[in-house]
């Protein structure tokens, strides 16, 4: 098939196509040089203009404060999960996590290894689908860990967490970040993997205060100690070259959406029309409550599996491809991120009616 589809996938998730008709040509011959940018040697100029290029437009993006390094790391979110505690926590000291769904849960279970992990908040007795208002920290907590968004169960927070004096904030944001403007001054750590918001997975992006870098473990294996990255510019060993390229090419065509604020609008433009569609329909309901409603991922159910399963196949066939559920939620999901264009939520809207009105 040559033709492009409309693909919801959670993730790795649709890119901007700009991007990639560029990475088309640049896999050939990056900027005239004759050599594509993944054969490049990563200490040469060529790719040396990308990384500089990456940092210069992610910092540019979302306003970054000079006390705060941009590595590209490897290992995906899921490496986050266990570096951050790694680094951070020993067995005296506790760390709070606000669990609002899997990937909190995973990031817990790794703290556990390394020293105390309280759980704040958490929001499993509904089976996720809300983030929790009341949070109660523990005494004197090193870090207080939360989940911007949730990519399984289609809640996102609606703004960061307070954390107690004397805390630093550490947010997942695998699957919301730069879909709107956030204040990183009110962050210590801040990671996202690339593949739904950014770009290819195998590259995960971290945002760091200069002071956690100076002072977490000097204990630990080169490669975990997040000073080796922020000392040589992510490239103690071969970063993830493709990644970091394709990630400078979003963050270029973020800003000439016109950055954040712009493609907030558009997002909150485009989830809209889905969630007036279902507060409207007589066969879809929307799984998260209203208060807590993700952006990103919205997830959605008739209430009949059988029913569902003949939604994804008949939409799959029209296609509107990714639209199966998380198995721990059913139903459906669609990921519509910042690169998940207006056109194809209209799509997925008539065939939702056109649906509820032979099958409602
Ligand atoms: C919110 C969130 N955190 C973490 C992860 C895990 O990311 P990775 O596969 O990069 O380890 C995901 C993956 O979907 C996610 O959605």
């Amino acid at each position: 098939m040559s033709e492009r589809i409309y693909n919801f996938s959670a993730g790795p998730a649709v890119l901007p196509e700009t991007v990639l008709n560029q990475a088309r040509e640049d896999l050939w011959s990056l900027a005239g040089t004759g050599i594509g940018v993944m054969e490049h040697s990563h200490r040469g100029k060529a790719f040396l203009a990308v990384y500089d290029q990456a940092v210069a437009l992610c910092r540019e993006l979302a306003s970054i404060p000079d006390n705060y390094k941009v590595l590209f790391l490897q290992g995906g979110a899921s490496t986050q999960f266990f570096s951050i505690p790694m680094n951070f926590l020993t067995p005296d000291k506790t760390a709070d996590y606000l669990v609002t769904g899997s990937w909190s849960k995973k990031a817990v279970a790794e703290a556990k290894r390394f020293g105390n992990a309280h759980t704040a908040s958490s929001s499993a007795d509904k089976n996720f689908n809300y983030i929790p208002q009341e949070v109660n920290y523990s005494d004197n907590p090193t870090y207080v860990h939360f989940t911007s968004n949730n990519t399984i169960f289609g809640t996102e927070y609606q703004t960061e967490p307070e954390n107690p004096a004397g805390s630093f904030l550490v947010c997942d944001a695998s699957s919301d970040i730069f879909s709107r403007p956030l204040d990183i001054s009110k962050y210590g750590i801040l990671y996202a993997g690339a593949q739904k918001n950014l770009g290819p997975s195998g590259v995960t992006l971290v945002i760091i205060r200069d002071d956690l870098i100076e002072s977490g473990s000097a204990d630990l294996p080169t490669m975990l100690q997040y000073r080796t990255h922020a000392e040589n510019d992510s490239m103690f060993n071969t970063p993830p070259t493709f990644g970091i390229y394709i990630m400078a090419q979003v963050f270029a065509w973020l800003k000439d959406q016109g950055g954040l604020p712009a493609i907030q609008k558009i997002n909150e433009i485009k989830a809209k029309k889905l969630y007036d569609y279902l507060d409207s329909s007589k066969l879809f309901q929307g799984t998260a409550e209203p208060d807590s409603r993700s952006l990103m991922n919205v997830t959605f159910v008739t209430g009949n599996e059988d029913l569902d399963k003949k939604f994804i196949a008949e939409a799959t066939a029209a296609g509107l491809d990714g639209l199966k559920g998380h198995r721990s939620v059913g139903g459906m999901r669609a990921s519509i991120y910042n690169a998940f264009p207006e056109a194809g939520i209209d799509k997925l809207i008539d065939f939702m009616s056109n649906f509820e009105s032979t099958n409602g």
